[in-house]
């Protein structure tokens, strides 16, 4: 008979879904009481907040829709939220799709027909827009009319039929992929940067006062080092403390419960898993420390290029345990520190796996 603590024993593969705020995983959609409703609520990215404050007050003053909105970051900051909370605070409807669910153009000229006036429409992955769409929008964006097809063959006439105005919130993690016709029809840009530590801790602190449970402060620190700097990544966390220390029969979420729960989970504490560690670990041995070439790391550690680049290596970079160069890949002297690894000049060829040590023995 398996005991109520077995059974809320995570397997250590799970860690890699908590860190990776692009996987969108079942228990994100029970998320609404965590999501900021409003702009006072949604915590750090000041001068964003500030800016969006000022255009949405002048655009409710004019009674006209606020200018469209283009919202770019990694995964997991707060993008999606921020344009629920535009419309929110602009007190207006919201319409929710994604690039790729736009397939033909009658999906898009259905929903734009529909909107209510000054009616946030959002579109998330905005980078995979069909051409024919996109250039669609560009109207729609610009004028607030469609081109519309009636008839088929040498008959066919295009009309131009009228729209109510409204506001296109264009979100995407890859803004080097949206062309420049595009961008230039959006007004406000917002570019989503990873938090601050002292944000994503009073974002612990809120979440973990919606979710009911107490957190000691210095667990909401040791929480916040491991969050990867992305409130989805911290929601995800906190919500697998409170189950630790709800089978530990604990009032609140200690330093130990944390500890703990991060080691099950394979997370050390700079947030790193253990694919983060390999590749670290495989430049160190096998590459003598970098450069090393973007295809010949995926394959040395069974990965895609793709996965690498967007997946791992931003945040590896960020907390500045590996650098980009022109001639590849290369792990700094804190990436050596942090696996407790000797730099080694020039790395002995076909190293073995030299032993790590602990990686949780300062936790
Ligand atoms: N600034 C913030 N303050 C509090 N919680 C936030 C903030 N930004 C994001 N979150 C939380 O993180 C989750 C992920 O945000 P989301 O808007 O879905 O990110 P994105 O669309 O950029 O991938 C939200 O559901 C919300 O709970
Ligand atoms: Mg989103």
């Amino acid at each position: 008979m398996s005991t109520l603590n077995e059974q809320k024993q995570p397997q250590p593969e799970e860690a890699e879904n908590i860190l990776h705020p692009e996987a969108a995983l079942p228990e994100d959609a029970r998320d609404y009481a965590l999501r900021p409703a409003r702009l006072e609520e949604f915590l750090g990215q000041a001068a964003m907040k500030e800016n969006l404050a000022i255009f949405i007050a002048a655009a409710k003053e004019r009674g006209e829709s606020l200018d469209h909105l283009f919202l770019t970051g990694p995964p997991g900051l707060g993008k999606t939220t921020m344009a629920r909370i535009v419309a929110n605070e602009m007190g207006v409807d919201f319409t929710e799709t994604s690039a790729p669910a736009l397939e033909k153009a009658k999906d898009l000229v259905g929903i734009l027909t529909s909107l209510k006036p000054n009616a946030v429409f959002f579109i998330d992955e905005i980078h995979r827009l069909r051409p024919e769409i996109e250039e669609k929008l560009y109207i729609a964006m610009e004028d607030y009319e469609l081109d519309f097809v009636i008839g088929q063959g040498p008959g066919a006439r295009t009309m131009r039929l009228p729209l109510k105005p409204f506001t296109l919130a264009g979100a995407t993690t890859k803004a080097g992929m949206v062309s420049s016709p595009l961008i230039s029809r959006f007004g406000i840009s917002c570019r989503f940067l990873l938090y601050e530590s002292a944000d994503i801790e009073a974002i612990i602190r809120r979440s973990a006062a919606i979710l009911g449970i107490r957190i000691d402060d210095e667990a909401a620190a040791l929480l916040s080092r491991s969050s990867r700097f992305t409130p989805r990544v911290t929601n995800r966390l906190l919500r697998r403390m409170r189950d630790y220390a709800q089978v530990q029969k604990l009032q609140s979420i200690t330093l130990d419960v944390v500890r703990g729960g991060l080691k099950r989970l394979e997370i050390d504490e700079l947030g790193l898993e253990r694919l983060d560690r390999e590749i670290l670990r495989m430049i160190i041995e096998r590459y003598g420390g970098g450069p090393v070439g973007a295809e010949t790391l995926a394959i040395s550690v069974g990965e895609s290029v793709d996965t690498l680049e967007d997946f791992y290596e931003p945040y590896l970079i960020q907390a500045g345990l590996l650098q980009r160069t022109q001639r590849g890949r290369t792990v700094t002297a804190q990436a050596y520190k942090h696996l407790r690894l000797e730099m080694k000049y020039p790395p002995p060829p076909g190293a073995p796996g030299a032993p790590g040590g602990s990686l949780f023995a300062g936790l």
